[in-house]
C-alpha cells in the first residue's frame, strides 16, 4: 500500500532502528561555497590527510580505471597477502573491507545478538554505538576521564553479556591516546570472553616508543584483539574506502561470512597495494603533520581556546561556549569544522590539522570572530 493510500511502513521497520539517529555527514565544500557565496572554503572537518594519494597510488588508480568493467577481486588476495607479510601475521588473520568503519560494522554483525553488550569509551567514534544499536545489541558508554579513555572503567563495565570492547587509540574525537603501560595493564586484566577492538586508524601519525603496535604487542602476545588500521588517513585514500582488521583467525573467518562479496573496489585495492612501501612519504607526512599540529595549537592558544591533550593524531578537540554558534560562525568565514553532538560531545568542536595554509585561514577566521564579539 502506498503512503498516498494511507498506509505507512512503520510496521515493516525493525524496532531496533526506532531511536537511532544516523551519522550526519558534514556539508561538502562546494555546497558551503555556493550557499554562502564564499570564494575559498577549507575543510578541517573529517580528519582526512590533507595530501592526495601517493604518486604510485595515483598511477595504480589510473591503470585500474581501464579495468572497471570487471568486478574487483572479492577476496582482496594480493592486498591481504601483502599486509600479512608486512605485519608479520598469517593471511587468514587479515580482513580487508571498505574502510575501518566497515570492519567495525562487520565485527558487530559477526558477533552480536540482540541483548548482547558492547563497551566503549564515550565520546568516541559513533559507529561503536550505532552499529550495535542497529543489531539490537546494547552499547554501554563509559565516560572519558580527563579527556582520555578510562581503561579501568571499561574493565569495570564488562559483564558476562559483554562481547566487544572498543578502544580507539588515539580516540576520535579527543585526539588523546592511552599509552603502552596502560594498554598492557588493560590486556593483562580483560576477561577472556571479550574481544577487544583496538582501533589504530591514526597509527602512522605517531612515532613514540610509548605508543604500542596492537598487532605485534597484543595480538602477537596471544591476546584476543582485532586491530584496525586504514588507508584513509596518512595514505590519502579516504575517498576510495580501504581499511583492514588483523585479529584471531576465527573472528576474521566470521567477518568473511557477513562481509559483502565485493567490498573493496579494484582501484582501492590497487592504490593501497601501491602505497604499502611508501615509508619515506609516510615519514614526510608524519613530520609535516606534527608541524601543522604545532601551528594549529599556536593558533588556538592565541585565541585562548583550549584543546584536549596531548593530541597525538591529526586533529584537536576544542571545548567552546556554544559549539553550534561557533561552528556556524566559522562556516560563514569559510572554515568547515566538526560539531560533535553525534560523538557525544555537544560542547566541543573537532578541528583537523590540514595544511599550514589552511590553518592560516582558520586563524584569520577565529581572529575575525573574536574581533566581532569584542565589539
Ligand atoms: C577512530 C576511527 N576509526 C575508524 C575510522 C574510519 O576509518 P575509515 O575511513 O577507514 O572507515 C575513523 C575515521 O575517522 C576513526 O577516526
Amino acid at each position: 500500500m502506498s503512503e498516498e493510500q494511507g498506509g505507512d511502513h512503520a510496521s515493516l521497520i525493525r524496532p531496533a532502528l526506532a531511536g537511532l539517529v544516523p551519522y550526519e555527514p558534514g556539508k561538502p565544500v562546494e555546497e558551503v561555497q555556493r550557499e554562502l557565496g564564499l570564494e575559498r572554503v577549507v575543510k578541517l572537518a573529517s580528519n582526512e590527510g590533507p595530501y592526495g594519494p601517493f604518486p604510485e597510488a595515483q598511477d595504480a588508480i589510473a591503470r585500474a580505471a581501464l579495468e572497471l568493467n570487471r568486478y574487483p577481486d572479492g577476496g582482496a588476495w594480493r592486498l591481504r597477502n601483502a599486509l600479512a607479510e608486512r605485519r608479520g601475521v598469517r593471511f587468514e588473520q587479515v580482513t580487508v573491507c571498505a574502510g575501518a568503519d566497515a570492519v567495525v560494522g562487520y565485527v558487530c554483525q559477526a558477533l552480536l545478538d540482540p541483548g548482547d553488550e558492547v563497551v566503549t569509551g564515550w565520546p568516541s567514534f559513533p559507529s561503536y554505538v550505532l552499529d550495535p544499536l542497529k543489531l539490537g545489541a546494547i552499547p554501554v558508554r563509559v565516560p572519558l576521564r580527563a579527556d582520555r579513555i578510562d581503561l579501568d572503567a571499561l574493565l569495570a563495565a564488562i559483564t558476562p553479556r559483554t562481547k566487544l570492547v572498543f578502544v580507539a587509540a588515539p580516540n576520535n574525537p579527543t585526539g588523546t591516546t592511552n599509552g603502552r603501560a596502560e594498554l598492557d595493564a588493560y590486556f593483562a586484566r580483560v576477561p577472556p570472553h571479550v574481544l577487544t577492538v583496538l582501533d589504530q586508524a591514526y597509527f602512522e601519525y605517531i612515532d613514540d616508543a610509548e605508543y604500542p603496535d596492537g598487532v605485534a604487542d597484543y595480538l602477537g602476545a596471544g591476546h584476543r584483539v582485532l586491530v584496525l588500521r586504514t588507508f584513509s588517513k596518512i595514505y590519502g585514500l579516504a575517498g576510495l574506502r580501504v581499511g583492514y582488521g588483523i585479529g584471531p583467525e576465527d573472528v576474521v573467518t566470521a567477518i568473511g561470512k557477513v562481509r559483502r562479496a565485493f567490498d573493496v573496489t579494484t582501484a582501492g585495492q590497487e592504490a593501497a597495494l601501491a602505497s604499502l612501501d611508501g615509508a619515506t612519504e609516510i615519514e614526510r607526512r608524519r613530520a609535516s603533520n606534527r608541524q601543522a599540529m604545532t601551528l594549529l595549537e599556536a593558533v588556538l592558544y592565541e585565541q585562548r581556546l583550549e584543546h584536549a591533550g596531548p593530541a597525538v593524531a591529526n586533529f584537536v578537540f576544542v571545548r567552546v561556549d556554544d559549539a553550534l554558534a561557533m561552528n556556524d560562525a566559522l562556516l560563514r568565514r569559510g572554515v568547515i569544522v566538526r560539531p560533535l553532538a553525534s560523538f557525544g560531545a555537544p560542547e566541543a568542536l573537532r578541528i583537523t590539522a590540514g595544511t599550514a595554509d589552511e590553518i592560516q585561514v582558520l586563524g584569520a577566521a577565529l581572529a575575525d570572530l573574536a574581533a566581532v564579539s569584542a565589539r
